[in-house]
């Protein structure tokens, strides 16, 4: 099988930023997706439903002409959101909420600190069905980076799951056995997404001949076992698991410093690194489902209709991307994509 016919994919967990770096990664992703589930770690923070409509607007108006790509929007959630705030949100379409840990990630300085603090927005959520997305990690510097996931599932994410029974959650970018493990033994309405260099890489490439920064992204790569546990879990069927790339844009400059940004840009081949993965793992037959149907049914969306067509002919990626006045170093820079969309 040569050449693969999709249903066109959504990306459940993009980074888009805003201003020249959104016009120049955008039409990567609205060649291959239909929709995409767009983070609001901006800075200032999408905190507001009119943020959220305003950026909303901004990413329609980069959007190359003729192209057609329904960006679904979210909240960044803080301790002193209000609840008219989450209701205004699911009135206005927004599909889900995010809950970065304060001091986690990019931009998660305005995030949570206490758990508990954000019960109260929780219930609401749970009472109108707006989804919680949970960058899953604890921030404590005591435990080790490679645990911080595992460790947040236990400490926090296990107990507000049976808390909240009747509230959606997605723990975004799993990363771990323990992760895959959590979403199959979770009650109905948890589920997660998958990355494509969780799926490819462990964490042996990110000292792959020296310090690889263009690998280094959060929840950081993790050992082998992990590795073999979040593919399996995405080839396995299990509508739980979908597609969400994390293509996370940030200048080659910030990348490559002393202390270099966490984020992978892989938009450019936001599916072909899927089509490989699962390709290699001789399991083509399941990439519809996990890039085409599963999230759209988690988020109750209605599967898009079109097709995405794809060839096994390997097309170069380039060093770097323009990136407004920066460049871009985008994930495989200066190898190849073994798959190619040509429709
Ligand atoms: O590597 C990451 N980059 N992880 C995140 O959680 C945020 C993202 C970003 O915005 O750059
Ligand atoms: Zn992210």
């Amino acid at each position: 099988m040569d050449t693969l016919t999709l249903t066109r994919p959504d990306d459940c967990h993009l980074h888009l930023r805003d201003g020249p770096a959104l016009a120049a990664v955008l039409a990567d992703s609205a060649r291959r997706f239909a929709r995409a589930v767009v983070m609001p770690n901006l800075r200032p923070p999408v905190t507001t439903v009119a943020a959220a409509l305003a950026y909303g607007e901004r990413i329609r108006a980069a959007l190359p002409t003729g192209a057609d790509f329904t960006p679904l929007l979210t909240l960044y959630l803080t301790e002193a959101t209000p609840a008219s705030e989450l209701r205004a949100a699911k009135a206005a379409g927004l599909v889900g909420v995010k809950l970065y840990p304060a001091g986690a990630t990019t931009h998660s300085d305005a995030g949570v600190h206490r758990l508990e603090a954000i019960h109260p927005q929780l219930d609401v959520m749970q009472d109108i069905d707006l989804p919680l997305l949970v960058h899953g990690e604890v921030t404590d510097p005591k435990v080790d980076v490679f645990d911080r996931e595992a460790v947040f599932i236990e400490r926090h994410l296990a107990p507000l799951v049976a808390r909240f029974p009747a509230l959606r959650v997605v723990l975004e970018h799993v990363t771990t056995r323990e992760g895959v493990e959590f979403v199959r033994a979770a009650r109905p309405g948890v589920a997660a997404s998958i990355t494509p260099q969780h799926l490819s890489l462990n964490r042996g490439a990110l000292f792959e001949g020296g310090l690889r920064p263009h690998h280094y992204c959060l929840p950081v790569l993790k050992r082998e076992e992990h590795r073999a546990a979040v593919l399996a879990a995405a080839i396995s069927g299990d509508p739980r698991f979908f597609l969400g790339t994390d293509s996370a844009p940030h200048a080659q400059t910030a990348k490559e410093s002393a202390c270099g940004c966490a984020g992978i840009y892989s938009a450019h081949g936001g599916i072909e690194l899927y089509a490989e993965a699962f390709d290699a793992a001789g399991a083509l037959d399941k990439l519809d489902a996990f890039a085409s149907r599963h999230g759209a049914d988690f988020y109750g969306l209605p599967r898009n209709t079109g097709t995405l067509m794809l060839r096994r002919e390997p097309v170069p990626v380039p060093d770097s991307l323009p990136f407004g006045d920066q460049r871009l170093v985008p994930l495989r820079a200066g190898g190849q994509l073994a798959w190619q969309v040509v429709a």
